[in-house]
Parts: C-alpha cells; structure tokens; sequence
C-alpha cells in the first residue's frame, strides 16, 4: 500500500519551517512518508512527531537524550550526513538553524538526492562549495525559501530572457522607523512580523533587513546572477514573492498567500503541483500591493551582504557567522537592536579574506563566531 510514496528526512523538524513540512506531509499521507527528523535540543517536541510519524531514524544535534528503541537514533553531523545518503531517503529538507546544513547538503548531493533546502545560511557561506558539489554531482537543489521558490518556478520559463531577479521584501517589522527609534527597539517589538510567521532568529534578521542581504547571496548561487543583476524591492503586503525583468520590457511575478506551506509543497512535489489547502489570494481583496526601494542607510546590513557578494573569499561566510551570534545575543536579552549591526560589521572589518574551499570557509566561520563573541562580551 506504501510503494511508491517518497521518504522524506526532514532536518530541523521541531522549527516552523519543520511543522509546516509536517502539515504538507499528514496532508498527502499517499504521497510521503516521514522517514527521518532531528531536532537540536527540543527532545520532548521530537519524540511528539516520532510518535504521530513513526520515521525509522531520529538524529539529535544538540544537547540531550532521546531514548527510543522503536527507531535508530543518531547523533550530530554524522548523523545527518548518514542519513541524507541513505539509500531509501528520496527527500532531503534542511530546515536546520546556522551553517551545519551544509554537511547533510553534500552528503545528500554525492548520493543523488534531492535536497529541498530552506537553510539558507548553508548556501551563503559555502555557495562556491554547493555549486562545484552540484555540478559533479546527480543530485538536485530545489529551493524552500519562499522568494528562491518563486524565482526558480519563474526561471523554468524565463531563464534565457530574464535581465534581473528581484527579490521583495515584507521590510519587516521596524520598516518606518527611524535609526533614533530603533536604538529603542525591544525584542518583542522586533517579533512581532507583520506578514510572515517565523522562527525567532529569522524574524531578527527580517527586521535587520539581514535576511535579504542572506536571500541576495542565496539568489546567486543558486540561479548563478551577478549582484548587479538582483535587486530587492520592499514590498509590505508579502503576496508578491520574486519578480524577473525580462529583456523586452515585461516583469513576470510569482504570487501566493504569504504561507511557507506554499513552497515547501512545490518543492517536495516539483515537477508535480498538487491541491494545496492554501488558497491563492482573491485579487479584489488586494486593494492595494505597494512598492519601495529599500533604505540602505537605516538597514545597513542589507548593503554589507551585497558588498560581501562582490568581495567574495569568505566574506559572506563571515557576515553570516558573526550575524548568528549577535542575533543569539539580542534574543539572549545581552546586547540592544543596534548592535547587532554593530558586531556583524566589526568582524567583517577585521577579516581579511580566505580561500574558497570548504575547509577554509569552515575555519572564517569558526573564525568569525569567535570574535563576534568577543565582540558582543564587550557591548555588554
Ligand atoms: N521560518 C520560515 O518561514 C523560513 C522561511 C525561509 C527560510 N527559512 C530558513 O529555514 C531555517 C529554519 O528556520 P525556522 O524559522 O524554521 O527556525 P526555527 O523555528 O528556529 O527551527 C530551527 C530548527 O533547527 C533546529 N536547530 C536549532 N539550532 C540548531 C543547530 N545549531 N544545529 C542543528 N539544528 C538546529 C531546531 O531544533 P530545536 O527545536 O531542538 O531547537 C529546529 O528544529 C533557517 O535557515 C531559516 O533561515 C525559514
């Protein structure tokens, strides 16, 4: 009764990314199959999917114990590495936090397997590795990040004829506000996402702008366009998710409810597009989609990623890693909204480039966390 049905392991199955693939999964119980998760440290929410699922492999990358007998439990980065090349696994979803996304990546990659992956800070930091993996490789990339998602369903139409991609942006919670009001801000304020339901370090990143300067080097690499020809335009209402500009004058836009159920579904069932119990926005009630540019003085992390893009040898990786400690920080209560920016740009400052393999951009990034740490010790 089961054949046919894709086995999915679904990394980062506890997050929010994690439990809207749930919800896609209990929706097409004929189609798929849970067959692995992890969790970092959230055992209790683990073990609640382990029972609803019953996959045959439980991976836990953090802290804390799992103890089952009903199915094989793995530990850490091996253990997601072993899994993403199992040979019954069809479906590898990254919905990890931070930069261990890119062993999966690559263990899946060698072993032809789809990888479905919304982790984008794996591909800002280790893009060059990605691609050079996915070239060499039989295996496929198909994007989860709902603006990714839009572009690459575009791009099968358009690829020859698109001048540049274009990226919206909700502008995130502090979109009016002044940098005098920001050095205010509180953390609750920052949570509170106008459009999108998000986990915490996202929905950060979001109001620093910083998730599009991640999403503009993600762009890259996945649809190989300069930085020059990727543009970010704010787009409060989130129905428009990525537009082309194509030579003869037409922009081509992707449209859909601001709900991640929307790619994460495509990208399990590409080529293949199933009812979704989303529905498509009904056009009279978008009285209005607006537009802005973005405001590179007030969100200056939104012109360092591109920078970064230019400069290459690290540079992204970096930024990345340093921006992951300083948004931990800000959630821990330790520094203010400001310093998050602070921080990203004085270890970006002290960086002096490195080389373009995984070992070296292993080495920034580690690198990189470690002063970003020292720096956040010092504006406690
Ligand atoms: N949320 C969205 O709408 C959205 C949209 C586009 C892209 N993304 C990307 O998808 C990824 C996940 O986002 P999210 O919002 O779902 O995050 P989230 O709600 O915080 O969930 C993160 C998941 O990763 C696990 N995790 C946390 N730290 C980890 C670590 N150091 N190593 C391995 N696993 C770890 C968590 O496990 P525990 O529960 O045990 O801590 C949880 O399962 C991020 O890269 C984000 O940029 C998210």
């Amino acid at each position: 009764m089961n054949s046919g049905r894709k086995k999915i392991a679904l990394f980062g199955a506890t997050g929010s990314i994690g439990k809207s693939t749930l919800d896609v999964i209990r929706r097409f119980p004929d189609r798929f199959e849970l067959f692995a998760v992890s969790c970092h440290s959230n055992i209790g929410a683990l073990e609640d999917i382990i029972d609803e699922f019953r996959p045959k492999y439980a991976i836990v990358t953090g802290e804390g114990n799992l103890k089952r007998t009903d199915l094989k439990v793995l530990r850490g980065k091996e253990g997601l590495e072993e899994v993403a090349a199992h040979h019954e696994a069809d479906i590898v979803l990254i919905a990890t936090l931070g930069t261990i996304g890119i062993f999966p990546t690559i263990a899946g990659l060698r072993a032809g397997k789809r990888i479905a992956l919304a982790n984008k800070e794996t591909l800002v930091a280790f893009g060059s590795v990605v691609v050079k993996e996915l070239e060499n490789s039989r295996g496929e990339l198909i994007p989860v990040d709902s603006e990714h998602s839009a572009l690459f369903q575009l791009l099968l139409c358009w690829k020859e004829d698109a001048e540049t991609l274009i990226l919206t942006a909700s502008g995130g919670p502090l979109r009016k506000l002044s940098r005098k009001e920001m050095e205010r801000v509180q953390l609750v304020d920052v949570l509170r996402h106008p459009t999108w339901n998000m986990g915490k370090k996202i929905t950060v990143d979001s109001a620093t702008l910083m998730n599009k300067g991640l999403e503009v080097v993600e762009a890259h690499w996945l649809f190989r366009f300069p930085p020059e020809r990727i543009e970010v335009v704010i787009h409060p209402q989130s129905i428009i998710h990525g537009i082309l500009r194509l030579r003869d004058g037409a922009l081509v836009a992707h449209m859909s409810t601001p709900d991640m159920k929307v790619p994460i579904q495509s990208a399990l069932t590409y080529p293949e597009r199933l009812f979704s119990e989303v529905r498509s926005p009904d056009l009279p009630d978008l009285s209005s989609l607006t537009f802005e540019p973005p405001d590179f003085d007030r969100f200056p992390l939104l012109k360092l990623a591109y920078e970064a893009l230019k400069k290459g040898r690290g540079f992204p990786a970096v930024m990345n890693a340093a921006n992951d400690i300083a948004v931990k920080a800000f959630l821990d209560g330790k520094i203010g909204f400001l310093d998050i920016e602070k921080a990203v740009f004085t270890v970006v400052n002290e960086f002096e480039g490195t080389e373009e393999d995984l070992g070296a951009l292993i080495e920034a990034d580690l690198w990189a966390r470690r002063k970003a740490r020292e720096v956040v010790d010092s504006l406690v």
